[in-house]
């Protein structure tokens, strides 16, 4: 069992698929506590229904990024956090909290990274024409959406589709890939390997996994 801590700015839905699959019983995980910078965010209610500690962090009241990250760590260390989620966070890390839990932070975003990385990435792959896109489970380092990929999952572009529909299209499979790249965290499965010679990077080996970038959820 891998204790999580969950960071999350927003409503959470991807919080809540890691509850539910918990409850399912088929994610070895507790969180022991669900952390945001936003204080009506829907994710605390969503914790605090499931009887999950629920804290909330204000950036605001601090003055710069690394202040914000120490008491943010501070929070997550006294719950024995070993494994932090962002689940919607948008709030750009520094190397305080990066340090903090190296390697051993987890971030879900909507799109085929590298491709499309920050911001409005589902209005980003609209806006360049692709006909696939999907979400990724990566590693966090120190850039934006830079990490080793642990895992992804393809979903396609409808003609029609706007930021909205394809937006709900990705929210599906993130539901689905995060709590599973979750559970072979907790199944010791995700390896992280150091960068080879240029222009390798650190990279995700998948430990007893089939199919181990494209992910096929059907
Ligand atoms: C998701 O699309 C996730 O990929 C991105 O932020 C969104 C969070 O949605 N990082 P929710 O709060 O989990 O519903």
């Amino acid at each position: 069992m891998i204790t999580l801590g969950v960071l999350a700015s927003g409503s959470g839905t991807n919080l809540q698929a890691v509850l539910d699959a918990i409850a399912a019983g088929k994610l070895d995980a507790r969180i022991a506590v669900v952390v945001s910078n936003v204080p009506g965010a829907g994710a605390l209610d969503r914790a605090r229904a499931a009887g999950v500690e629920a804290v909330v962090v204000e950036h605001t009241r601090h003055a710069d990024r690394r202040s914000f990250d120490a008491a943010v760590v501070d929070v997550l260390r006294a719950h024995g956090v070993e494994w932090v989620v962002l689940a919607g966070f948008m709030r750009l890390l520094t190397d305080v909290l990066l340090d903090a839990f190296p390697m051993h932070v987890v971030n879900i975003h909507p799109a085929l990274l590298p491709s499309f990385p920050g911001v409005h990435a589902q209005r980003q792959a609209l806006a360049y024409g692709v006909r696939i896109t999907g979400c990724t489970v990566h590693l966090v380092d120190r850039g934006t959406d830079t990490g080793p990929i642990v895992a992804q999952a393809a979903v396609p572009v409808r003609d029609g589709d706007d930021e909205e529909t394809l937006r709900l299209r990705i929210l599906e499979r993130e539901h689905e890939l995060l709590p599973r790249v979750l559970q072979w965290i907790a199944e010791g499965r995700v390896v992280v390997q150091p960068a080879g010679p240029a222009p390798l990077r650190p990279r995700v080996r998948l430990r007893g996994v089939e199919g181990s970038v494209n992910v096929d959820l059907d």
